[in-house]
């Protein structure tokens, strides 16, 4: 009986083993099935992507990714040690730079005291943060942390800001499309309706948005889009500071498939140094530390940005002057029979519908002034959108118009 007990027991245990586990390892088979790529709509109809899982999201490439380590990632240096220690690390000119010294260093590669004074003043935490060559350095590496090549899907919202197509193609990603309201508001509930439908790794929404110069939906919205679908919601708030509403960032804490975007290009008056913001959980934001160029931030830009920071006042006052210039433009633009319609602004622009947007568009530009024909955007038939500009600009631009009118 023993001899024929352990002549058969690997059978015995194997026939066990397959009677009691077999239903559960076909469960499990039948999940990775689901959960599998290429199969990711079946589990969307399945019910089975409600809950937010970011590695389900992320590229498997870049989740197992082991980044690039530059040699300033190696230690940290505390401020009062930059100057007692020798630096033999990173195959830099020791003697000094051409024009204008110092600029023979590697900047810090995560901006560590740049976000320290800018977690200060967004009130988000430092780890939240990531800064990128102008925010759109971030929209491109988001295509790249979430979506696979010739695969993956992204939903935006026309009229909207054109980068989010461009870093689309660019990274070979599928984009749907659904258009805002005809008065440019979000059509929430369609949004729902097609991330039920479809398996949209990112959704770009822009607020307030370009070119349109409107909030696009109460945060109430947002945060139903945020609540009820699982993929990355990102909202870009470039013009956030000419708004009358507060930015979404205190929502970070609730949401952790939100991403916002802002950046120093408009009323910080800082286009030129290209710096933009992200902000998301600190998973999302070290995964794009992960993918980012070593030292995407350069250290003068890092220097002027901090000092711009300590400078908020005169940002204010920008905004303040920009909003003063806006009214102006409104009260001037309605004399003109040939401006049809004007579009609320909660931005540093102004889109107005005409009814021959080229002829106008051709007159201003012979005369010097560039303004943005944006009449091929879908619902934007006929628009020309204009940048607020200083008192002098504004004057010139409105100065032409009447003799146009002419
Ligand atoms: C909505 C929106 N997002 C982002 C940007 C680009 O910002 P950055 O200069 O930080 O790349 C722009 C620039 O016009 C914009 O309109």
């Amino acid at each position: 009986m023993t001899h024929l007990l352990e002549k058969y027991s690997h059978k015995i245990l194997h026939q066990t083993w397959t009677t009691l586990f077999f239903p559960f390892y076909l469960v499990d088979e039948l999940l990775k099935y689901l959960m599998n790529k290429n199969d990711r709509q079946q589990a969307v109809d399945y019910g089975l992507m409600k809950t937010f899982n970011l590695e389900q999201l992320v590229r498997p490439n870049i989740w197992a990714l082991k980044p690039y380590s530059s040699a300033r990632d190696e230690f940290v240096i505390e401020e009062d040690e930059t100057h007692a220690l020798t630096f033999l690390d990173a195959n830099e000119n020791p003697l000094g730079s051409v024009g204008n010294a110092p600029n023979n260093r590697y900047p810090d590669p995560y901006q560590r005291q740049l976000k320290q004074t800018l977690s200060k003043v967004k009130q988000v935490a430092e780890e939240r943060i990531f800064l990128g060559n102008g925010s759109d350095e971030a929209v491109d590496l988001l295509f790249r942390v979430f979506c696979t090549p010739g695969q993956d899907k992204i939903l935006i919202t026309p009229p909207t800001y054109g980068m989010y197509q461009v870093s689309a193609d660019i990274n070979h990603v599928g984009v749907d499309k659904i258009l805002l309201n005809e008065d440019f508001s979000l059509p929430a509930e369609k949004i729902l309706v097609a991330t039920q439908q479809e398996d949209y790794k990112m959704i770009f929404l822009c607020n307030p948005n370009n070119p349109t110069g409107n909030a696009i939906a109460p945060q109430e919205a947002f945060e139903k889009i945020l609540t009820e679908y699982k993929g990355i919601v990102i909202i870009d708030e470039a013009y956030i500071d000419f708004a009358v509403f507060p930015s979404m960032v205190g929502l970070l804490d609730r949401y952790p498939n939100l991403v916002i975007l802002q950046t120093f290009s408009k009323a910080w008056g800082l286009a030129n140094l290209r710096l933009g913001m992200a902000f998301a959980s600190p998973e999302i934001i070290g995964l794009l530390n992960k993918v980012k160029p070593p030292y995407n931030i350069n250290g003068l830009t890092q220097e002027l940005g901090l000092k711009a920071l300590q400078h908020i006042a005169q940002k204010n006052a920008f905004v303040e002057e920009i909003h003063k210039q806006r009214a102006w433009l409104y009260a001037q633009l309605p004399q003109f029979d040939f401006v049809e319609k004007l579009y609320p602004s909660e931005t540093n622009f102004i889109l107005f519908k005409t009814n021959d947007p080229q002829q106008l568009y051709d007159y201003l530009v012979k005369h010097q002034v560039i303004v943005r024909n944006r009449s091929t955007q879908p619902l934007c038939a006929g628009c020309l959108r204009i940048s607020v500009g200083t008192e002098t600009e504004n004057q010139r631009l409105i100065d032409l118009m009447k003799k146009f009118a002419v």
